[in-house]
Formats: C-alpha cells, sequence, structure tokens
C-alpha cells in the first residue's frame, strides 16, 4: 500500500440514522494505515494542490462519475451454512437445526471442504461489497481457524466466532461439544490463536464468544464463556428471542427472558451483538440500551424462521443499536442490498398488517415505517457501531472501506438515473436495482479487494 492515496468521486454515505448526503467529486485522503485522513469538497482551499500533488505522485484513484458507497458491515451469518443457501426453507427453526443445518456444519471437520466453501463465501462477499462480516463458523476448533485465516488472506475485516454448543438435550451426539470445559477450553484457543494470526491482517481478524444460543448451551457453558469474554475483553455474539420456539423454551428451562438469562452469564454488553431479537420486550430493549449490545437484525431470514418482524423503530426510539444480517441461510441471500431492501419491506408491511380480513385500524403496528435512507444507515454506520469500529461513513479518522458503483454498466443500466437528479433518489434507484454487474471495485482498509 503506498503511503498515501487520494482517492476522488461521488461518496455517498450516512451522516446519521435517517439522513444521506452526496459528497459529489470530493477528495478522500487517506494514510498508510487505510484512516481517512481528510474529505475535501471542491471549495476547499486545498483541493487543486491536494489533487495535483496526488496525480503527480501517482497515488490519485479518480472514480469519475461512478458511486461510492460505505462497505457494507454484515452482522450475522452462517459461513459454513452457504452450500445450502436457497434450500431447506420449510421446516421451523429447531426442526431445521437438527435435520438439515446440524448435519451441514459437521461436515466442516474436514478442513479441505472448509477451506474450499470459505474460499468462495468470503470473495463472493467481498464482491457484493460487504467488507466486514460478523461470522459463526462451526463447533469444530481447527475449521472455525480457517475460516479466520481464509478472512485475513482475503482482506475482509473479519469477527469469527467458533460455535459453543454442548447441551445434549440440544443438539445431535456427532456434533457438539464433548463437555462444558472442552467448549470454553476451544473457545479460548480459538481466541488465542485468532488474535495471533489477526497481526499479519491490517484490516482486523477478531475472536468472538459464540454460545449458539442459550437453548445448545448447558449452565456451565455460558458462565464459562462470559467470563472468558470478560478475560480477554472479547466481542461476544449468540441469537436472542428469534422465534416463538427459543423465546418459549429458554423461559421454560430457566424462568426467565432469554435477554435477562443472556445478561446474567455476561453474555451481553458494549462488543456483544445479538441475531434477531424479535421478541424483545420494553425491559428486555431497556438492558441491551443500557448495556450497549447490538442486535443483528435478519429481514430475510426473520420472514421465514423468526414468527413476527423485528420492530426497528421502536427499538431505534429505545436506544437500541441496529446493524443487518444475512443470517445465511436461514436466510437466501449474502447480499445486504437484498438484506437493506428486506428490511424496508418488512417495515412497511408490520405498519399496515397483513390480513385484511382485520378493520385496517387494528391490523398493524402504527409507526413501524423504515425508509430506505434508515435501512442503508443499519447496513453502514449502524453495524460499524455495533462492532465498535469507526467505519461506515466518508469521515476523518473513519476506516476507509467501500465501493465503487457503475450506474451504466451495459449488463445493468439503472433506468432512469437522470430523470431523478436528487441524491436520494438516485441512491434508493442504486439500492433498490443495482445489482453485482454494477460493484466494479471494492475496498477495505485503503487496499483494493475486488
Ligand atoms: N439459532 C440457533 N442456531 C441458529 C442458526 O444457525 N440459524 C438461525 N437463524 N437461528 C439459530
Ligand atoms: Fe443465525
Amino acid at each position: 500500500m503506498p503511503k498515501q492515496q487520494v482517492f476522488r468521486g461521488n461518496f455517498f454515505h450516512a451522516p446519521k440514522y435517517g439522513e444521506i448526503a452526496l459528497l459529489a467529486q470530493y477528495l478522500l485522503v487517506v494514510d498508510e494505515a487505510g484512516i481517512i485522513t481528510a474529505v475535501l469538497s471542491p471549495t476547499a482551499p486545498n483541493y487543486v494542490s491536494v489533487l495535483a500533488a496526488a496525480k503527480t505522485a501517482g497515488t490519485l484513484h479518480d472514480f469519475g462519475e461512478q458511486l461510492v458507497l460505505p462497505g457494507f458491515v454484515d452482522l450475522h451469518i452462517h459461513a459454513p451454512q452457504w452450500p445450502q443457501a436457497g434450500v431447506a426453507l420449510d421446516a421451523p427453526l429447531n426442526v431445521w437445526l437438527d435435520q438439515c443445518t446440524f448435519p451441514l456444519e459437521a461436515k466442516y471437520r474436514d478442513l479441505a471442504f472448509a477451506q474450499s466453501v470459505y474460499t468462495d463465501l468470503v470473495a463472493h462477499l467481498l464482491s457484493l461489497g460487504t467488507t466486514t462480516a460478523v461470522y459463526f463458523a462451526t463447533q469444530d476448533l481447527a475449521a472455525s481457524l480457517t475460516l479466520a485465516k481464509v478472512a485475513a488472506q482475503a482482506g475482509q475485516r473479519a469477527l469469527v466466532g467458533k460455535v459453543a454448543m454442548d447441551n445434549p438435550d440440544q443438539t445431535p451426539q456427532d456434533y457438539r461439544d464433548r463437555s462444558s470445559a472442552a467448549a470454553v477450553a476451544d473457545t479460548e484457543t480459538f481466541i488465542l490463536e485468532t488474535r495471533q494470526l489477526a497481526q499479519d491482517a491490517p484490516q482486523g481478524v477478531y475472536p468472538v464468544v459464540t454460545p449458539r444460543f442459550v437453548p445448545s448451551c448447558s449452565s456451565a457453558t455460558l458462565k464459562g464463556l462470559g467470563e472468558l469474554a470478560d478475560k480477554y475483553h472479547t466481542y461476544i455474539q449468540s441469537h436472542c428471542s428469534e422465534g416463538e420456539w427459543e423465546h418459549h423454551a429458554v423461559q421454560v428451562r430457566f424462568g426467565r427472558r432469554d435477554a435477562e438469562v443472556l445478561a446474567n452469564f455476561g453474555l451481553l454488553g458494549h462488543k456483544a451483538i445479538m441475531a434477531h431479537c424479535n421478541f424483545l420486550n420494553e425491559s428486555d430493549a431497556a438492558l441491551f440500551a443500557k448495556s450497549g449490545t447490538a442486535i443483528a437484525h435478519c429481514p430475510i431470514s426473520n420472514a421465514y424462521f423468526a414468527n413476527g418482524v423485528l420492530p426497528v423503530h421502536r427499538l431505534k426510539q429505545a436506544g437500541v443499536e441496529i446493524g443487518l444480517g444475512s443470517d445465511i441461510s436461514g436466510g437466501f441471500s449474502p447480499s445486504l442490498y437484498d438484506n437493506l431492501k428486506q428490511a424496508v419491506i418488512s417495515s412497511r408491511m408490520l405498519t399496515d398488517g397483513v390480513d385484511v380480513t382485520r378493520p385496517v385500524a387494528e391490523r398493524g403496528v402504527a409507526n413501524s415505517r423504515i425508509s430506505v435512507a434508515q435501512a442503508f444507515y443499519l447496513a453502514t454506520r449502524g453495524g460499524g457501531k455495533a462492532v465498535n469500529l469507526p467505519l461506515g461513513q466518508f469521515k476523518v479518522g473513519q476506516i476507509c472501506d467501500f465501493q465503487v458503483l457503475d450506474p451504466k454498466q451495459p449488463a445493468n443500466q439503472l433506468p432512469g438515473l437522470n430523470l431523478f437528479p436528487q441524491p436520494l433518489d438516485q441512491l434508493a434507484k442504486l439500492l433498490y436495482l443495482a445489482t453485482p454487474a454494477n460493484i466494479m471495485q471494492v475496498w477495505v482498509q485503503g487496499s483494493r479487494v475486488k
């Protein structure tokens, strides 16, 4: 990477939840560590001199009229479920886990298989503009390290968890941690080895303490994992209150709500990311907001497995951090474009309701809509906040991750773009209608990865 680079282009970002800005023909100055050190508008006094110096030094990347978006953050994706994307979407969650998902995940003990699937997935995600991903790997330690290595080498920012799952009542004999002690010890080894390999990954590869979800873990494991997260100050991820079954099962086992159980085991906090969370009540939401726990909203997956729609608007108002997740393969699409569209669509159906035999006034949940600008924030800065990293916006001090889109690609020319000159319309068109054919380049931490 050269010492300093300068990028010129039309940059879209979300400076605040619900707001978008177009930085037309701006310059981004990026240092050798991949951090944005200046954001210059064409009227800035030093614009011309910075531009000329970069041209002379050969460090200018000029994207012309192409459109640049922040890299997307996928807060929740099961890498081993990639081969299953698009199938097995017709069973309830517990049946799907037992019959489809656990048998597939068990295959990753074969490290050659793991290497080939993970290499394909990481390249695919980068090509879709996903520059940061928060992964569940599998129960197997070595295969989980394979995922961390693949992402590290591909230049993707990755937060990776070896999945802990030892409860014999909820996991198959050939796919579970041998004991609670083994689940905790393997997680500790995973933390240490991932931190080791992260030393050669400037974009960041981080270990995540990962109890699969409360039902699949013994109490001793949940306790041990909470202690490990505290000892090593790691990220934490799990599933919380995803659907009726999980929510009820936790209530029966502990006599408490899912969020409370996680909190009591030390598994919430500002580095914790919980998937789904559809059934959080007001006190759960307050617990999340107070502890800084973020929600990975997975709207496509939720349409199949969650028995409900996440009330994004209500939870944002309660002060909870939210970003987006694909939840491959509970969700079929690895694209955050698809997921942000579904977040908007689901929120509209929540607002209006779906059963036309009910009176209009009783059909939906008023004020639940989110806009495309809000969904864009969730996919970018919302994700950055959830992982506590300065990313998702084009601002000084932020990490330089972005994707460059060409709306005039012959394979997918966005219709009528010039008829709608307003930045919000242009961005909406991009988000709704762009396909992978429009994503020309992807950069992570100042380095080109596509
Ligand atoms: N809950 C526990 N494991 C899983 C999983 O793999 N996918 C989803 N969607 N929910 C889960
Ligand atoms: Fe999941």
